[in-house]
């Protein structure tokens, strides 16, 4: 048997494929699809502290590969989290994984502040790279001094393993994620979505009505790969990768690349069974290349 189990900062997940926030609702919602439990972890959708109606309609786009989304944190709020869906999932025998959104710092550590002592939380995500909001957001993720100072005032309110979720928007991810890990983050997640534009030639109109939203999918797996392989030397801390895992050879690059687990974000929408097909293919992948533990390929790409 192969030992899929990985320990990030103290987050001990019982493989290293996790659904990627936005892309799995709040677990329930793919409860009939596949067992849960063999996940390695589930990550909810980005929580406010007040519930947010996000952006009006159009808000999705495909693209050939990839889909651009504008969906601007819609949510119901921490304190509905709280009440109606932490219950359910401190019943489930999986990590879960909150990521925590706000516009200014002290809304970002009100959520963590609530957050507090939920035994049903592993682990908190920040989210200080979302593309689709007026304030915060990545404004946060696209400036060290700007995302360490975040990084400052949640840290001490947060009883849990902090993961910092980068933006790619950004020349030099690596400055970003070292600011991170001196601010006191225990791992960083990268990427989220790629600003981008659709536009429909017929009406001559943007097809998203905020004009740019986030590009995500197979389109910007390269880009995501090198960025995770950029910051995985950059930083000691452990790097959670996505952007673009639709298979396990998909992941298998990631892990090579240097991050720790893997999410799975888009790739969900057109298969939810793409995390549990990504676990079975590692496995095998693994026993192929007869190695006992999944930790002996991470950050282990040759020839570089
Ligand atoms: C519809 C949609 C909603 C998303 N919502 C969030 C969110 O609330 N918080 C967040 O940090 N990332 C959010 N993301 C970004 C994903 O978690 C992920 O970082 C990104 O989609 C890249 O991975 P992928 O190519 O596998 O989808 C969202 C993505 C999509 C497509």
């Amino acid at each position: 048997m192969v030992d899929l189990r990985v320990n990030i900062a103290g987050l001990k997940l019982k493989n290293p494929v996790l659904t990627a926030s936005g892309t799995y609702g709040h677990g329930g919602e793919f409860a009939d699809f596949l067992d849960l439990a063999k996940l390695g972890g589930i990550v909810v959708k980005g929580t406010t502290l007040e519930p947010r109606q996000g952006n009006p309609a159009p808000r999705l786009a495909e693209t050939p590969s990839g889909l651009l989304n504008s969906v601007g944190l819609q949510n119901n709020g921490v304190d509905h989290l709280i009440a109606e869906h932490l219950p359910r999932l401190a019943g489930l025998d999986t990590a879960v994984i909150v990521n925590v959104s706000g516009s200014t710092p002290e809304d970002y550590a009100a959520v963590i502040q609530k957050l507090r002592g939920q035994k049903a939380i592993a682990a908190i995500e920040l989210n200080i790279s979302c593309p689709n909001v007026k304030s915060g957001g990545m404004a946060f993720g696209i400036d060290p001094a700007a995302a360490a100072g975040l990084v400052r005032a949640v840290k001490r309110f947060c009883d849990k393993p902090l993961i910092v979720k980068l933006s790619p928007n950004v020349t030099d991810i690596a400055s970003i994620a070292r600011a991170v890990e001196e601010a006191g983050a225990d791992a960083v997640s990268l990427i989220n979505t790629l600003l981008g534009l659709a536009i429909d030639v017929e009406t001559q109109k943007p097809k998203l009505s905020t004009i740019t939203g986030g590009l995500s999918g197979p389109a910007v797996k390269p880009v995501a790969l090198r960025m995770v392989w950029q910051v995985a030397r950059a930083v000691k801390i452990p790097v959670i990768g996505m952007g673009g895992i639709s298979s396990w050879a998909d992941a298998a690059e990631f892990l090579l690349a240097g991050a720790s687990a893997v999410q799975v974000g888009t790739a969900n929408f057109s298969d939810p069974l793409t995390p549990l097909k990504i676990i079975d293919g590692l496995t095998r992948y693994l026993q192929r290349k007869g190695l006992k533990k999944v930790t002996e390929i991470i950050g282990g790409l040759r020839g570089v």
